[in-house]
């Protein structure tokens, strides 16, 4: 089968090294997209592993379609009894870009009718009831080309399970974790989010430093579905748990001016079960100390649009440029939207990406020295 890894813009690069280092054959990366091929085994696999990634996706059809029959025609080739079983529910949902087919209602409308006249021929059913597991469909039409895809891992992948509760402006998990490839945290060393908020970087760090799949604690959509082998995704879990180990010299220590965060940083790294590996304490940014010796500081600090004013924003990344000196031992990443972010820090950074945090265009600032991370070990996800 072919499979899709949609991803958040500017983390494709790593999406595609994660999946190469799962052993994901004919890896490819695109535009927002990974692309690889496999079987049920390595849909399991990619939703209970990849960490930076939004869904899998199973791509049913490709094909060209000008008219509503091209578009009908096309998905009712589909084998849909292979896949949607007598009882299931089975909404399309989609997109349409530059092309003919751009009403996205009547898209779903001729897509919808298209399956259920397979079906009907198939299963010789009227009415269906869709009240068994959801198959979510999923179109794009992009130029005039049609794709079909099927939805394995139902809420995003970002939804790792222990974070129900956040702050007002929490990262996306899967940005976090690849804030956090980026930044070369390993598997020891001391990570520091001088402003953690719900510790989103902190749990993150921690997960990918003991190897805990992120998808551990959660379920997905296809393991309901009638179609999908039952065993697959039970010994997956069970593998993947035993691959956990304690690092042997890793911390994760945040810090935030506000209690709730504080006691919520607490209380997620302990539903993520990485409480021993994160420790937090109440701090203002100005007060910080950062101790001697190597360190990686990853944070997200606020950017004078959701919290804080820009110019308060802007005292704090002063602050922390104060505090972050240059020093070949340590690395300091930090996220933000303001372009002006580097004259306030006090330096331009040498490497910076392009990175999305919502709908805020950002730059992700790496002030990182090689001696800091070439003699770690490399992170063994
Ligand atoms: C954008 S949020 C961080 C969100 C976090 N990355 C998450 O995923 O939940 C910024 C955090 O900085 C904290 N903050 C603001 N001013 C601060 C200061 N002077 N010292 C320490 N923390 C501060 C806020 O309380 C807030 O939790």
């Amino acid at each position: 089968m072919k499979l899709t890894i949609p991803t958040l813009f500017g983390l494709e690069g790593l999406t595609a090294e994660e999946c190469r280092f799962y052993g994901f054959e004919d890896v490819s990366a695109d535009n927002g997209r990974v692309t690889f091929t496999g079987d049920f085994a390595e849909v399991a696999e990619a939703n209970l592993r990849v960490r930076t990634g939004e869904r899998v996706l199973i791509e049913l059809a490709e094909f060209p379609a000008y008219t509503f029959e091209d578009l009908f025609q096309g998905v009712s080739a589909i084998c849909w009894e292979l896949w949607v079983g007598r009882k299931d529910a089975f909404p399309v949902k989609g997109w349409s870009l530059n092309s003919k087919l751009h009403s996205i209602p009547d898209c779903q409308r001729i897509i919808k009718k298209a399956i259920v006249g397979r079906l009907n021929s198939r299963y010789h059913i009227e009415w269906f009831e869709e009240t068994g597991p959801k198959v979510q469909i999923q179109f794009s039409i992009m130029k005039d080309i049609v794709t079909i895809y099927l939805d394995t891992t139902g809420p995003g992948l970002h939804k790792r399970g222990y974070r129900a509760d956040a702050n007002d402006a929490p990262l996306r998990e899967s940005l976090a974790a690849g804030m956090c490839d980026l930044a070369r945290v390993r598997k020891s060393g001391l990570v520091i989010d001088p402003m953690c908020g719900s510790g989103t970087l902190l749990i993150e760090a921690a997960m990918q430093a003991c190897g805990r799949a992120p998808g551990l604690m959660r379920r997905f959509a296809c393991e309901k579905w009638s179609c999908f082998p039952e065993d697959l995704f039970p010994e997956a879990r069970a593998r993947l748990q035993s691959m956990i180990r304690k690092p042997d010299s890793f911390e994760a220590v945040g810090y935030d001016i506000d209690p709730k965060a504080v006691e919520l940083t607490r209380s997620n790294a302990k539903k993520a079960h990485v409480e021993d590996l994160v420790r937090v304490k109440k701090a203002n940014v100005r007060d910080l100390r950062l101790p001697d010796g190597p360190l990686t500081v990853i944070t997200n600090p606020p950017y004078g649009e959701r919290m804080l004013d820009t110019q308060q924003a802007r005292e704090l990344y002063k602050v922390l440029g104060q505090k972050c000196v240059p020093d070949p031992e340590r690395s300091y990443c930090i996220i933000s939207s303001d372009d002006e972010f580097e004259d306030y820090f006090g330096r331009k950074a040498p490497r910076r990406r392009k990175l999305y945090n919502g709908m805020l265009k950002c730059q992700y600032y790496m002030y990182i020295h090689e001696k800091a991370t070439s003699g770690g070990k490399k992170n063994g996800r």
